[in-house]
């Protein structure tokens, strides 16, 4: 009989050996570039499939007065400043005016679908107010969006993407107690007005994305780097979703298309793969599945379970009951657009401290092409999130995915290899309600201001003063995949 150490030494290999390869198996699929050019998109799917495209308000609009317009303009402690070429927001795509161009642009895309977003700002510019202008705008485009041919797009309204109007952030933005019930409340008039029209609510966009860059990197925003606060902005984000979600619940009763339900209500969650750089070093992969916990598991683990749980190793360890969360996704939205190969920094890992050292870099795989953005181009990770994230059991939609390409060429494939990985997911049992295409035009990328190009559409901000939407190629892709599953562009597109 071997003696109890051999036994348990041949256990430790064998498990060692078994992560390995199992890491190994999920790291290493690849699709194959011949199937994927000729596979046909959306295979299968019909008209019911909610296919479209995704914008922001705050990144499309232009002109709004919030916490971010009232930042933009500054540097960081560096003498950086804060967005990248000393752009702003305060044009950008001038959706605002210019909104009539885009449903247009939506129809001749075919699409039955478009996610965006209403500014907080300007429909509460103060506590309790009610803007009834902006009010007045957003109802046209909603029945514009509603009244389109030769199919209607029905809108999916989402709430918060990032920024807030400055009443809020005055008084600690989402570290002021009473941020959570204001934004419900203003959530309750948006569904009470709008509700006729809306059956598609998105809360909140990418909590997780916020907690990160405005809480843990200073980034963003009040440019704080604490772990402790951005694990706290995360539990009041939460609560805000919760809280919202019960809010439209009760606010909107009208089922604006017929389908039978008068709401569907979810958030859209960034899902980034976090593979560590060399699958042999136990710290990448200890600093991946952190980032990983943090990023990922956090929000569907506290809906699925009632609990918010934040851990990151040595600095966190948060645990906070919320039954309300319970039952609050009709949907799962998935941002999908890549992954980031981690590798540990020691320095950062001994000492963690705001603002210290990070405990990990983002380095590059030789083998994969980058965007513009310089992310990897991974489309196998949409696949590898979608699987994983359907043993929720929610409906998945995937909410955002797009590269940023200013020449547009690079796109037409990015598109299809992402709907490819969808679409074997879906063939493996994984129920997708829809996709939407991040963005309808090319916006205002945060920090990164006009450097980012992600529109179908693309506009030449610096040589244009008409903005006008022009036609990349994607739009033709996007076009064969709503002819594919029975959709109609409105008429051609004038290139
Ligand atoms: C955000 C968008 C952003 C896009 C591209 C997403 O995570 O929701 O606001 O423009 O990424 O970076």
């Amino acid at each position: 009989m071997p003696h109890p150490t051999t036994v348990f030494r041949a256990l430790v290999f064998v498990g060692f050996g078994a992560a390995v390869l199992a890491c190994r198996s999920e790291q290493t699929i690849r699709f194959d570039p011949g199937t994927v050019a000729h596979h046909k998109l959306l295979d299968g799917l019909d008209s019911r499939f909610l296919l479209g495209v995704a914008s922001s308000a705050y990144q499309t609009e232009g002109g709004a007065q919030n916490d971010w317009s009232a930042w933009e303009r500054g540097r960081f402690p560096d003498g950086r400043p804060h967005i990248a070429d000393g752009a702003t927001a305060q044009r950008t795509a001038d959706a605002w005016h210019l909104w009539r161009q885009d449903v247009q642009a939506i129809q001749e895309l075919g699409a039955n679908m478009y996610r965006m977003g209403v500014e907080w700002s300007r429909l509460e510019p103060t506590e309790g107010a009610w803007d009834e202008a902006a009010a007045a705008h957003y109802r046209q485009v909603l029945e514009a969006l509603r009244a389109a041919r030769p199919q209607a797009i029905a809108p999916m309204l989402n709430l918060w993407h990032f920024t807030l109007p400055t009443w809020v952030a005055a008084r600690g933005g989402w570290e002021w107690p009473g941020a959570p019930a204001a934004f419900a409340s203003f959530a309750a008039r948006v569904a009470d007005h709008f509700g006729d029209l809306v059956d598609w609510w998105c809360t909140l966009n990418e909590p997780n994305v916020f907690a990160s860059k405005a809480y843990l990197t200073a980034e963003w925003p009040p440019e704080v780097a604490d772990p402790k606060r951005a694990a706290q902005v995360m539990v009041a984000l939460l609560e805000a979703h919760a809280q919202a979600a019960a809010a439209i619940r009760a606010h909107d009763r009208v089922d604006a298309d017929g389908d039978g339900f008068a709401t569907r209500v979810g958030l859209a969650h960034a899902v980034p793969v976090f593979d560590p750089a060399s699958r042999f070093n136990p710290l990448d992969r200890a600093v991946a599945d952190a980032s990983d916990e943090f990023f990922n598991r956090v929000v569907p683990e506290a809906v699925a379970n009632g609990e918010i749980r934040v851990h990151i190793p040595r600095t966190v360890d948060l645990k906070v009951p919320a039954p309300e969360l319970r039952g609050t996704f009709d949907y799962l939205g998935l941002n999908y657009y890549t992954r980031d190969l981690v590798s540990a920094q020691l320095r950062g890992l001994i000492a963690p401290r705001a603002g210290g050292p990070r405990p990990f870099v983002v380095v590059h795989d030789p083998g994969r092409p980058r965007t513009d953005m310089d992310q990897e181009i991974y489309p196998e990770g949409l696949y590898r999130q979608l699987k994983r994230f359907a043993s929720y059991g929610w409906p998945i939609f995937v909410t955002e995915n797009g590269m940023a390409d200013r020449a547009g060429t690079r796109r037409p494939d990015y598109i299809r290899a992402h709907v490819y990985a969808m679409d074997r997911a879906r063939a493996e049992g994984v129920p997708i309600i829809g996709y939407l295409y991040w963005s309808l035009t090319d916006n205002f990328e945060w920090t990164h201001g006009y450097r980012g190009r992600y529109g179908l559409y693309a506009i030449d901000f610096d040589g244009d003063p008409t903005l006008r939407r022009r036609w990349t190629p994607a739009v033709d892709t996007f076009r064969e995949m709503a002819a594919n599953i029975g959709l109609q562009p409105s008429h051609d597109v004038g290139r």
